[in-house]
């Protein structure tokens, strides 16, 4: 396939996914099922029919072939977004990536691709990756790299994989210090690297420390770093906050900002987490204790022996938790910090919360 086709491929599987995402993320629904169904059928294939008619899964010739009988398969077993679980898989083999944002010219143009035809090899390896996702592994682990902001980053089980949320926290960290180009920042759980690594990519004077309690999130966050070219500008370390008053020496200091996407789901939720979260995912990325609290309130606990007077604490959490942190702060005073921003994310969920470190004036 020439690179103006995969750029095509690239544009289309990009638009088709992050309508998908806010259409099954979103309360409100603009953008439908239905509707997202019968654009895709219509611009690349003529009815549905013809996808039934193309044969088994071992028996593919063409793109097209091979993107309807997985599609189907996936349907078949209730696998969660069987087009775009097989598309991206497709679309990964023949070596594109999720990038770029899509135009209708581009998805018209993009219909002749559909008929080239797929090698052997290729056909043997769509085959695998796609018996992965057959087991409800997590696409971005099957593909085992995954597009953050402008980084794409290497995916690994148990790491938590970041979501498109965590793009909407570090936009706001860099709007709201877009004047301070040589931030210095903590991480508290770090996972792969996403947040610390976009900030350092994105404000390109900045530094960084990261803590996970996790060694195999720890090895992927350096990995993704080396990878990136930022290693020199991040230190990072394996290392757990925990209730203790004494501060582990790794993150002594004084910062101007800590960010955190920590774990917050409560735990009468937990259940209901789907199976991609509970098999693969490591749990003390999930788990916040009874009120998803836990961890937050260890970092708000101990923001004032870590940041400078007025720096910002950034958190990502439930929508119910800024009101239940902004209760705690107030039967809290001694950690000085105060809740100045909650902000909504794309589903117009409250999700973020801006703190600041003010201190008492003596
Ligand atoms: C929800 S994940 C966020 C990962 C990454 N920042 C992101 O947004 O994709 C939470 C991370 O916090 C780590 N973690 C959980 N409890 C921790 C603790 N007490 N101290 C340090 N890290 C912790 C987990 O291992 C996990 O990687």
């Amino acid at each position: 396939m020439t690179y103006p086709s995969r750029i095509r491929w690239l544009k289309y599987l990009n638009h088709y996914s992050k309508a998908l995402y806010r259409a099954a993320n979103c309360q409100y629904q603009q953008v439908t099922w239905q509707g997202l169904r019968s654009c895709f059928y219509s611009s690349h294939c003529p009815t549905e029919r013809k996808a039934e008619e193309c044969g088994s899964v071992g028996q593919t010739h063409t793109v097209r072939d091979a993107l309807h009988q997985w599609t189907r398969k996936f349907k078949e077993e209730k696998i969660p977004e069987p087009d775009l679980s097989a598309g991206y898989i497709i679309g990964h083999v023949l070596g594109f990536k999720r990038a770029f944002l899509d135009t209708p010219e581009m998805r018209a143009m993009y219909a002749t691709d559909l008929m080239t035809r797929l090698d052997e090899k290729q056909t043997d390896r769509i085959n695998g990756l796609c018996q992965k996702r057959l087991q409800r592994m997590p696409i971005q682990y099957v593909l085992g790299e995954w597009d953050f902001r402008f980084l794409t980053l290497s995916m690994k089980q148990p790491v938590f994989i970041p979501r498109q949320e965590t793009e909407e926290l570090v936009g706001l960290v860099l709007h709201f210090h877009r004047k301070k180009p040589n931030l210095h920042f903590l991480e508290i759980g770090c996972g792969s690297g996403a947040i610390s690594l976009s900030i350092l990519h994105e404000l390109q004077q900045s530094t960084g420390v990261a803590i996970d309690q996790s060694v195999d999130a720890i090895n992927l966050t350096r990995h993704n770093a080396k990878r990136l070219c930022l290693s020199d500008r991040i230190q990072t370390h394996r290392c757990e906050l925990s209730d203790s008053p004494r501060l582990p020496d790794c993150i002594m200091g004084k910062y101007d900002i800590i960010v955190s996407n920590p774990p917050y789901i409560f735990q009468e939720d937990m259940p209901d987490l789907a199976p991609e979260i509970t098999r693969y995912e490591d749990p003390k990325a999930l788990k916040g204790g009874v009120e998803g609290m836990d961890v937050t309130l260890r970092i708000l606990n101990m923001a004032r022996h870590l940041l400078l007077p007025g720096g910002s604490i950034w958190l990502e959490g439930d929508p119910r938790h800024p009101a239940m942190i902004q209760k705690w702060l107030r039967t809290n005073p001694h950690t000085q910090v105060q809740l100045v921003n909650v902000l909504k994310d794309f589903c117009q969920r409250t999700r973020f919360c801006h703190l600041k470190y003010l201190p008492y004036k003596r």
